[in-house]
């Protein structure tokens, strides 16, 4: 299925508090040199008195007031996140009610671990396909550092909270073909688990990681029939520099066609992309850009996609 969709805008939020590496020497065995030599971490961010929705919100203002947008014509709101304020009503729910949208609006969360707003874009997509909405805000948002075990050095040094916010639009134009590609499978689903703290072995995704990347990249631009000189930047996942350096290596890829910011925010995980996305247009010349985006997480989940912003 190819939804036709216009990017009206994007935004991001970060939350203020950084946690240096140096930091969290004080917490566990490890060392701020292993931890930029194995992952490519500086900093990352917590919030001290924001929830998921509180972050989420503010990046989909940030998206509104880039573009002047009227926010009453939003009338489906779609969050992927793992780290929602409560477990019912839904963190779609919460920002609804804070960004003050008190008509109709669908607003419902997806988990797909951090390639949450992969799915999240593509269900959203679909919806706006299927003619009943005007517009839809899609927001990754996380509140990692709840979750993560501060002794455990295998997962502590690589999660941080943030938030990305994008507000598309059904469009007639052909030219505003997105194409998507969003699978997982679940026999190792053991490997990557919440049930208070995040656990991984982070060996194992590691090596999964750099091979479905660079499958959904191949697999993405086949089925939209075009090549990477096509493409003017592939926003992956940010997880660790080295899983990304390994995959533009694989492909003979210069590293400068991957956008990278995880030395300052860590992994966000399903709010990685939509933060790299809306850092990626602040800083790119006028002009339309295609872009390819590639996720992958717990599960495993894996997605990528292509299209016009
Ligand atoms: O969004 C998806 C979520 N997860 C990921 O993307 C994670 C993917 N995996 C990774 O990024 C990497 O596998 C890690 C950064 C987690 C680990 O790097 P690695 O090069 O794969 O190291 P390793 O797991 O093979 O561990 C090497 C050693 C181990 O010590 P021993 O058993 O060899 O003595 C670990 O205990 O490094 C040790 N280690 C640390 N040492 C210092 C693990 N964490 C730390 C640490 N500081 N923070």
């Amino acid at each position: 299925m190819r939804p036709r969709i216009k990017v009206i805008s994007t935004g991001k939020y970060v939350p203020p508090h950084i946690i240096t590496n140096a930091e969290l020497e004080t917490l566990v065995e490890t060392s701020s040199e292993w931890i930029v030599s194995r992952t490519g971490i500086l900093r990352r961010r917590k919030a001290i008195n924001e929830d998921a929705s509180d972050m989420a919100c503010k990046a989909a203002m940030a998206a509104i007031d880039k573009s002047g947008y009227d926010k009453k014509k939003i009338d489906l709101i779609v969050v992927a996140t793992i780290t929602g304020d409560q477990m019912t009503p839904s963190t779609a729910n919460f920002v609804q009610g804070k960004l003050g949208l008190d008509h109709e609006v669908m607003s419902f969360d997806v988990n797909a671990a951090c390639s949450g707003f992969m799915y999240a874009l593509e269900v959203a997509s679909s919806l706006l396909e299927s003619g009943k909405f005007k517009a839809a805000l899609v927001i990754g948002t996380e509140r990692l550092t709840k979750i993560v075990d501060y002794t455990d050095r295998n997962t502590c040094v690589l999660f941080g909270d943030g938030a990305g916010a994008m507000i598309i639009e059904p469009s007639t134009a052909a030219s505003d073909e997105t194409y998507f590609y969003n699978a997982a499978r679940s026999d190792q689903n053991d490997t990557l688990t919440v049930k208070r703290y995040i656990e991984m072995d982070g060996r194992k995704v590691y090596l999964f990681a750099v091979d479905i990347m660079e499958k959904s990249i191949r697999k993405i631009l086949a089925e939209a029939e075009l090549s990477l000189d096509d493409i003017d930047i592939i926003i992956p996942h940010q997880a660790n520099e080295r899983i990304i350096t390994a995959v533009a290596k694989a492909m003979k890829l210069p590293i400068d066609k991957f956008m990278l910011n995880l030395s300052e925010y860590g992994n966000t995980s399903a709010a990685s992309i939509p933060i790299s996305i809306a850092e990626y247009l602040d800083q790119a010349k006028q002009g339309a850009k295609r872009i390819l985006l590639v996720g992958f997480g717990g599960g495993y989940t894996w997605g990528s996609a292509i299209l016009k912003v």
